[in-house]
């Protein structure tokens, strides 16, 4: 009953107002790379239930991805208590996330950032010792790297720890075996073959991989969408990073091992000349068209 006097309230950074109308950046690091961690806290009889472990696995999860936040698990709980009672919340659950914060989209860890603490009251109503249906499935928690999900919290890590070595991108390896780069997709070069892994559960389909391979074709290379191991990327005579935004760019250098001569190769030269004519053409078809359609 006391539950429909209740308002459901939203403290972020300090600042108190109804869930309905609280807001974040859409340049929260939360919203775009899923860069947070969160606990979800009961609370029976206008009271948070076991707050204390809650609180200790969050300052754990804050640890495991460096986030340092900017509260105590104190004054955290004191931020519970108060916002339970102003919420006058008898039944529900307190939601509790710290994200990285709020900065221009780049997936290394910004520079003075100030983590997005929030926590917040919603009213709900569970059922004792409910009876539960379940299906069994494999658990493939996350070998879906084909979907552009926003949950790159793998990536942001992977590319911290390239940004700590000095180094430009981390290049995810799987047992022995390369699979693409934290924010790139990724071949290499041996003879006139071009090898580069097959997209699926550990590889985006890049569109500029796709393109590459294309082209490469055109250029007469031979071309292989098989997975390959570190050894051999060490030992190739070229390798690349594709993106949107690098286009193709050339490895000099992986894990210390200088690739090839130590400069940019003869094919990957061609692709990236064949890259940025496909390009330019592309752009100027496209503005072709769009002003015989303005002029239409
Ligand atoms: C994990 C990952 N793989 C590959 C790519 C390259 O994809 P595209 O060429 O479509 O930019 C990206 C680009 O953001 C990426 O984040």
């Amino acid at each position: 009953m006391l539950n429909r006097i209740m308002e459901e309230l939203c403290w972020i950074n300090g600042s108190v107002c109804p869930l309905s109308q609280a807001r974040i950046s859409v340049e929260d690091r939360g919203f775009v790379f899923a860069d947070g961690v969160y606990e979800v806290i009961r609370v029976y009889q206008g009271r948070g239930f076991a707050v204390k472990p809650h609180l200790q696995r969050l300052v754990r999860s804050c640890e495991g991805v460096e986030i340092s936040c900017p509260y105590s698990n104190q004054f955290i709980e004191k931020v519970i208590g108060d916002l339970v009672m102003q919420s006058r919340l008898q039944e529900g659950i307190v939601y509790v996330q710290v994200t990285r914060g709020v900065a221009p989209r780049g997936h290394a860890f910004p520079k003075d950032v100030t983590p997005t603490v929030m926590v917040y009251t919603r009213s709900m109503l569970f059922t004792r010792l409910a009876s539960q249906r379940v299906i069994s499935v494999t658990d493939d928690r996350w070998d879906r790297c084909w979907i552009k999900s926003i949950a790159l919290l793998p990536n942001v890590l992977a590319k911290q720890k390239a940004v700590r070595a000095g180094v430009d991108e981390a290049v995810f390896v799987d047992g022995d075996h390369v699979q693409e780069g934290a924010t790139s997709n990724v071949a290499i070069v041996r003879g006139q073959t071009l090898i580069t892994p097959p997209v699926g559960e550990k590889v985006l389909p890049g569109v500029t991989r796709q393109i590459l391979l294309e082209l490469a074709e055109e250029q007469g290379m031979d071309v292989l969408e098989q997975t390959f191991t570190v050894q051999e990327a060490y030992a190739a005579d070229e390798a690349f990073l594709a993106s949107t935004t690098r286009e193709v760019a050339w490895i000099s250098e992986w894990d210390g091992h200088q690739i090839g001569s130590g400069r940019c190769g003869k094919w990957t030269q061609r692709l990236s000349q064949a890259f940025e004519h496909y390009r330019d053409q592309s752009v100027s078809d496209f503005n072709d068209s769009s002003s015989s359609s303005r002029s239409a």
